[in-house]
């Protein structure tokens, strides 16, 4: 009897590790009212518990998405490649733009790294496989799926933060260049406008042909600009509140 009681125990109870993700998890999605963050949980759950961390596909993550569907902002959408830490220091101040790290499942999973095992029901937080150890890795294919459900519903103006104190601001292979670019639907999406962060060095600018490169991957009828803004600029705006968006930059 002692025997069956401690295995009942053992299959109910899960470890410190998968308590704590989970109290992570929970807390951050209360925060956006109005949804069922159990729910949530379960559908984000099924696309990687009892499953090999290098062998989740993109589409596990398919139910997730109907369990939290992305809502249009039209002409606010922000994406970003390479500028995490400056794009979020001025969403967070300013109501301007919306990235995908200021949703609720962005902003739930951000930061966090999470796996499970084959034969196990739980949730890992330590050696997990990293973003480029295999393809499809529990972490890496949530953002994929995710980022393509963002871009999928953009609509109207949209714009894209990268980064101009590098020599290649726009990266075929980086989820705003293999995912989010190629995603934007010409019927919804009016125009792509980048604003190109820049510092005193001016390593970077307009003309850079890996911008070339980026319009080129453009559905066809989208627009494109850039801008180049110089990072005290949009730090300025962030502080500002009075300052109207439209004139940011
Ligand atoms: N190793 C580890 N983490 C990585 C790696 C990598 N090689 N590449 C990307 N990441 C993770 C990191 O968490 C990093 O901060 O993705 C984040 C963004 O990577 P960037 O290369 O800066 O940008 P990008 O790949 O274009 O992704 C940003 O995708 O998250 C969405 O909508 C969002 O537009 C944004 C875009």
């Amino acid at each position: 009897l002692l025997l069956i009681i401690v295995a009942v125990v053992l299959g109910v109870t899960l470890s410190k590790e998968t308590n704590q993700f989970q109290s992570v998890f929970f807390s951050r999605c209360e925060k956006f009212k109005g949804h069922d963050c159990q729910k949530i949980w379960e559908a984000f759950q099924q696309a990687y518990v009892n499953q090999d961390p290098c062998d989740v596909p993109m589409e596990a993550y398919d139910p997730l998405i109907t369990a939290a569907p992305f809502k249009p902002t039209c002409n606010r959408m922000m994406f970003w490649s390479k500028t995490k830490d400056v794009v979020h220091e001025f969403t967070e101040k300013r109501d301007c733009f919306v990235t995908l790290e200021d949703t609720l499942l962005g902003s739930v999973l951000d930061g966090l790294t999470w796996c499970g095992k084959e034969g196990s029901s739980e949730t890992f937080t330590s050696d997990c496989p990293g973003w480029t150890d295999c393809e499809n890795n529990t972490v890496r294919s949530f953002w994929n799926r995710v980022s393509a459900a963002y871009a999928d519903i953009a609509c109207g103006d949209v714009t894209a933060m990268l980064n101009g104190s590098i020599a290649v601001p726009f990266s075929p292979t980086s989820i705003f260049g293999s995912i989010e670019v190629k995603g934007l639907n010409a019927t919804r999406v009016k125009s792509l406008n980048v604003v190109l962060v820049t510092d005193e060095k001016n390593v970077t600018n307009c003309t850079n042909a890996s911008l070339k490169d980026l319009q080129k991957e453009l559905a066809e009828g989208i627009k494109y600009n850039c801008k180049e803004v110089p990072e005290t600029q949009i730090q300025e705006c962030g502080s500002n509140p009075q300052k109207p968006c439209g004139s940011c930059w």
